[in-house]
C-alpha cells in the first residue's frame, strides 16, 4: 500500500514537472492546454471601426492567454454554449473542415517556445510539431510579404476539403472557402478587440506553405494571418 502511495505521488510530481516544462521542450505527445478564452467589453460599432488590415507589427511578445483566446474565437469549441451550436463559427452540415496551425517566433509569446503548432480544437491546446523557426520561409512563400516575419505570431487556417466534400460532392468545396473566411473574420475581430492587428494574407505558393507546415496529403492551407501589436492604434 505505501509502496503504491509513493508511485502515486512520483507519478504526480513527474506530471507537474512536465506541464512546467512544456514551454521548454517539446516532447512527443506533448499538450499544451491553454487557458480559458476572456475578452474585454468593446462596443460592437467600436470593434468593427477599428478592425483593419495591418502590416507593420511591434517586436513585441504577444501573452499566452489572448493567443488561447484569438485561436477559441477563431475556431472553438464552446463548452458553456447558450445555444445549440458547439463552435464559435457556423459550418455547412457542422462538417469543420479547418485546422488551425500558429506559427511562433523566438520570443513571440509569453511562456511559449518558438516553432509551429497545430490548435486541438477539442482539447483547447496545442500540440507543438517543430521547434525551427519557420517565419522567413513563410514570408519567402508568400511572395515576400516581409511582414509575416516580424510578426511574433502567425496563424494559418488549413482546410480538409474531403471533411465536406464526401458530404456535399464538388459543391463542398466553395463551402469550406467561405467557412475560412468565417473563421477568419471571427479572427480579425478578437485580435482587435484585444488591442492587437492582423491581416489575412492569401497570395502565397501553396506548394511551399503546406511543405513548411510539414500539412499531410489532403491538408491545405488557405489563409495566412500574421498577428502583433501595431506600431499605430
Ligand atoms: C482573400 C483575401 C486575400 C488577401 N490577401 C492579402 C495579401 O496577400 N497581402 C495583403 O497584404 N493583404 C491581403 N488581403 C487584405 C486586403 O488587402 C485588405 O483586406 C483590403 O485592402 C481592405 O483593407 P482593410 O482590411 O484594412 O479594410 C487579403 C484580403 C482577402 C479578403
Amino acid at each position: 500500500m505505501r509502496y503504491l502511495l509513493f508511485l502515486y505521488v512520483l507519478i504526480n510530481i513527474l506530471n507537474l514537472h512536465s506541464v512546467a516544462q512544456a514551454q521548454k521542450h517539446f516532447g512527443k505527445n506533448m499538450k499544451i492546454k491553454l487557458d480559458q478564452p476572456s475578452f474585454q467589453d468593446v462596443d460592437f460599432k467600436t470593434l468593427l471601426d477599428r478592425r483593419y488590415s495591418c502590416r507593420n507589427f511591434q517586436n513585441r511578445s504577444l501573452k499566452l492567454k489572448d493567443v488561447s483566446s484569438i485561436l477559441w474565437a477563431t475556431y472553438g469549441m464552446k463548452a458553456d454554449a447558450v445555444t445549440h451550436a458547439t463552435r464559435t463559427v457556423l459550418s455547412a452540415g457542422a462538417t469543420y473542415p479547418l485546422e488551425l496551425y500558429l506559427l511562433v517566433g523566438p520570443a513571440g509569446v509569453d511562456k511559449l517556445k518558438g516553432g509551429l503548432y497545430h490548435y486541438i480544437v477539442e482539447e483547447h491546446a496545442l500540440k507543438p510539431i517543430s521547434e525551427i523557426d519557420k517565419r522567413r520561409q513563410l514570408a519567402q512563400a508568400c511572395l515576400g510579404q516581409s511582414f509575416i516575419e516580424e510578426a511574433p505570431v502567425t496563424l494559418v487556417i488549413v482546410a480538409r476539403f474531403q471533411r465536406t466534400t464526401y458530404r456535399y460532392g464538388d459543391r463542398g468545396r466553395r463551402y469550406v472557402y467561405m467557412e475560412a473566411g468565417h473563421a477568419a473574420q471571427n479572427a480579425y475581430l478578437a485580435i482587435t478587440s484585444l488591442g492587437l492587428a492582423t491581416v489575412e494574407v492569401g497570395a502565397f505558393e501553396d506548394e511551399t506553405v503546406n511543405r513548411i507546415l510539414d500539412l499531410q496529403k489532403d491538408y491545405v492551407a488557405l489563409l495566412v494571418m500574421p498577428i502583433g501589436y501595431p506600431f499605430q492604434s
